[in-house]
């Protein structure tokens, strides 16, 4: 039986959830596609760094290889950051390879051009890892969702700042050290930067609103405030008011336009967003014809991310089995007005 092949395209807290997952299941990955998966090349930063239970064999610093590399139909992006990964996922599907890629910052921006040169070349580039990690949310809105619509989306969208504002509620721990143990735990981004002030939140927002009102909202267009003014004095006065605060995205398609933005917000206890503890994440989504519907689960770590990467995996495995590769666009047809927080 011939495997179908796949590229990795970095080996950090994501790249090697996906890595142990694939030889995990290698056994039901016939079952579930119909042949083996295997990865057969993974590219690193650094190539000397010690990778315990990694075939060493696989690993590259050449791109070349996996570009060049005729066998190779899938490629999965989880180094992060915008280039070289834009780069990379463009020759990727100009060659005629499939993309799946976690990567929210290079979406935020760059979506469009990524999305069209997938239509263009007939590739499958799918990415539910990017938002709330490994909720399913992309697909849900994308295909069973897409008879409504959708005029709210709104959610608590990042793990590392929930697990922050938890620390802070809960144990009275210093934003320092909570910020210290999201990292450690693998769920801040590798600029913490972009967790805390917002912009990761941000980010996803804009991929999330793209979708849920089959429009084009880019990171720009999003308000984006974080949560790094927030002292032991606020969390000590939210509690006195029987609230927690809580780092929110908000996302609205009303008559005057669609409007976007991440903020910290105080929430009543009894409120269900104020359950939502540690790294979950949780998105409640209004459509005209399904109602209220909430998504809820782990929104950042290994295996969670590497659990919706792995998805994509499958279904772009599927696709190229049975000849239905390219088949899911996800067009944004509507020219709609984003309001800006100066409107
Ligand atoms: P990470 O731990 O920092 O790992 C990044 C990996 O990419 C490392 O293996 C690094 O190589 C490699 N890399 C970086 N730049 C490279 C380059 N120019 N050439 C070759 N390899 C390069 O990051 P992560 O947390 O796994 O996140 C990866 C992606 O998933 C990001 O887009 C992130 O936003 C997204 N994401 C993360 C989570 C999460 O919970 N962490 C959840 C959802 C989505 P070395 O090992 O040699 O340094
Ligand atoms: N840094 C991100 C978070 C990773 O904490 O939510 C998941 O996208």
């Amino acid at each position: 039986m011939e495997k179908m092949k796949a590229a990795l395209l970095g080996l950090g807290t994501v790249g090697s959830g996906v890595y142990k997952l694939v030889q995990k299941r290698s056994d039901e990955m016939v079952h579930l596609i119909g042949t083996e998966l295997e990865i057969s090349k993974i590219l690193v930063h650094n190539i000397k760094k010690e990778r315990p239970g990694v075939d060493s064999a696989l690993l590259t610093d050449n791109w070349k290889e996996i570009i060049e590399d005729p066998e190779i139909q899938i490629v999965i992006e989880v180094m992060g950051g915008i280039e070289p990964a834009r780069t990379m996922i463009l020759e990727a599907l100009n060659a005629g390879k499939n993309v799946v890629t976690a990567n929210k910052d290079l979406l935020a921006v760059h979506g469009k051009e990524l999305l069209d040169t997938a239509e263009k070349n007939e590739r499958d580039l799918l990415f539910e890892a990017a938002v709330a990690g490994g909720i399913p949310i992309i697909r849900p809105m994308k295909q069973c969702l897409a008879a409504n619509d959708i005029t709210e989306a709104i959610g608590i969208v990042n793990g590392t700042t929930n697990y922050i504002l938890t620390k802070m509620f809960e144990e009275d721990m210093s934003f320092e050290e909570a910020l210290a143990q999201a990292t450690e735990l693998g769920y801040a981004e590798a600029d913490p930067t972009a967790d805390v002030e917002g912009l990761d939140a941000g980010r996803k927002m804009a991929i999330m609103a793209s979708i849920a009102f089959h429009s084009r909202v880019v990171f720009d267009d999003v308000y984006t405030e974080g949560i790094t003014k927030i002292t032991a004095q606020d969390v000590a006065y939210a509690k006195e008011f029987h609230s927690v605060i809580k780092l929110l995205g908000v996302a609205h398609n009303t008559e005057d336009g669609i409007e976007v933005a991440v903020h910290p917000m105080l929430i009543d206890v009894d409120h269900p967003l104020a359950s939502v503890r540690d790294s979950f994440n949780a998105v409640f989504v209004h459509g005209d014809a399904v109602d209220d519907a909430m998504f809820y689960g782990r929104g950042a770590g290994e295996f969670p991310t590497a659990s919706a990467v792995m998805g994509d995996v499958i279904d772009v495995a599927r696709n190229l089995k049975y000849g239905c590769t390219g088949r899911i666009s996800c067009t944004c047809y509507r020219d709609l007005k984003i309001k800006s927080f100066e409107d």
